[in-house]
């Protein structure tokens, strides 16, 4: 199969543009379409703001940031997909919107068009048999966030084919992701053994184990997890993850897999972690970071001025826990994005009046050291005297 150079993402989520800003950056043609506009514009805003921040930080050259800009189509229509070498599906986790759509991309994608799905758990051989082109449908399972995290996962159902599995493999590595194979089962690799864990969390808080916190604080600490099991299903999304347990359910059939009731429960009430602001914790809508940073007029994530700053100030965007090294200290966390606020002292870049301080002190300390040396030489010298007059 040919190199692939054009990517088709559906869903503008926090997946799917994550994914389409990734494959913008890595050179290849990219169209975004999303059923809901706004979401769909928001993506868009979200992924210029991101490219703009890689470039502010240096962690993109101007030229690349300004061309996957460029790269970057959104679409309000699927029909803009037809030239597009693969298509990335990232939509909700659901089997049967996720199969009424692969059919409908079926009928308008060129034929030697891959269809990949993002799914964390559906089975792809289903999804396949929704198209007329089952050798041609692959899982591709980005983690979150799709351009941070270096893994993916790639599943092959049972028709998939040889040419489709190595043109997939291909488009990963170009995107810089080291991948893993899964057979075709629910949950794949991560989410088989990642959901069992955030559901036991569940009960932990239901049953009334422990607060949320220690939860949190029990599996950081104890067992070396960046992020403790809540935390990261609020992260996730808990509808997502309640979609997955019940794919897990119903494909393995054991009843250790049924959601949470309290998992459930905050889905029925609209908690769906952080996208929502409020999940298993509460977070601020208000911009905190943003307010800060014009307070201080920050404009990039990183504020320092060795000219004038005694201190630099780092805003990263971090997940797990804050490590301190360098000689960076962590202030807090924001309560609106969860960045990491990091200040780091400047000893290179100590304001005049304190060189001068400095210097001056050195000089005092300089003077005091030879008056204490003459007084010592004369001491001495006095002390030989006596010695000669005793002798005498
Ligand atoms: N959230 C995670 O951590 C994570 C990680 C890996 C994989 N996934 C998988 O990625 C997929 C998307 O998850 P997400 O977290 O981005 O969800 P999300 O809710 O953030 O985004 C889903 C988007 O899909 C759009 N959409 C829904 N139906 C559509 C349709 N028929 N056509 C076009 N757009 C449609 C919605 O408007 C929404 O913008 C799911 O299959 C999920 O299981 C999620």
């Amino acid at each position: 199969m040919a190199e692939i150079r054009s990517v088709g993402v559906v869903g503008g989520g926090q997946m799917g543009a994550g994914i389409a800003q990734l494959a913008a950056v890595n050179g290849l043609e990219v169209w975004l379409h999303d059923s809901d506009s706004t979401a769909l514009s928001r993506a868009h805003k979200s992924i210029s703001s991101r490219i703009q921040s890689l470039i502010s930080k240096s962690q993109l050259t101007k030229e690349r940031g300004d061309e996957a800009i460029r790269n970057l189509r959104c679409s309000k229509s699927l029909e803009d997909f037809r030239t597009v070498d693969i298509v990335i599906e990232a939509i909700l986790e659901s089997e049967e919107v996720k199969k009424k759509l692969f059919a409908e991309l079926d009928n308008i994608v060129k034929g030697s068009a891959i269809l990949a799905s993002n799914t964390s758990s559906i089975s792809i051989t289903r999804l396949a048999s929704a198209t007329k082109r089952p050798s041609q449908v692959i899982g591709m399972h980005f983690m979150n966030p799709p351009p941070i995290m270096k893994l993916v996962e790639i599943i092959r159902g049972a028709n998939t084919s040889d040419d489709t599995f190595n043109a997939t493999k291909q488009l990963a590595e170009r995107l810089g992701k080291k991948i893993v194979c899964s057979q075709d089962f629910s949950g794949f690799i991560v989410n088989r053994i990642l959901m069992p864990m955030i559901n036991e969390a569940f009960h932990a808080l239901y049953t009334g184990v422990a607060t949320k916190e220690d939860i949190d604080a029990g599996m950081k600490l104890g067992t070396n997890h960046p992020m403790g099991p809540l935390e990261l299903a609020d992260h996730i999304g808990l509808d997502v993850c309640f979609s997955i347990m019940k794919v897990l359910h119903a494909g393995l059939g054991d009843s250790k897999y049924a959601p949470c009731p309290l998992l459930v429960q905050y889905v029925d009430a609209g908690r769906l972690g952080r996208k929502k602001g409020i999940g298993v914790y509460k977070y601020s809508k208000f911009d905190f970071c943003g307010f800060l940073r014009t307070i201080l007029g920050i404009k990039s994530s990183n504020w320092a001025d060795p000219a004038n700053q005694p201190i630099s100030v780092f805003f990263l965007r971090r997940t797990g826990i804050p490590r301190e090294g360098r000689g960076m200290k962590f202030l807090f966390q924001c309560p609106c994005c969860a960045c990491f606020c990091f200040v780091k002292p400047n000893k290179a870049a100590k304001p005049k009046e304190n060189k001068e301080a400095i210097e001056k002190k050195q000089e005092t300390n300089e003077k005091k050291k030879e008056g204490k040396e003459k007084v010592e030489a004369n001491e001495k010298k006095e002390g030989a005297k006596e010695k000669e007059a005793k002798k005498e």
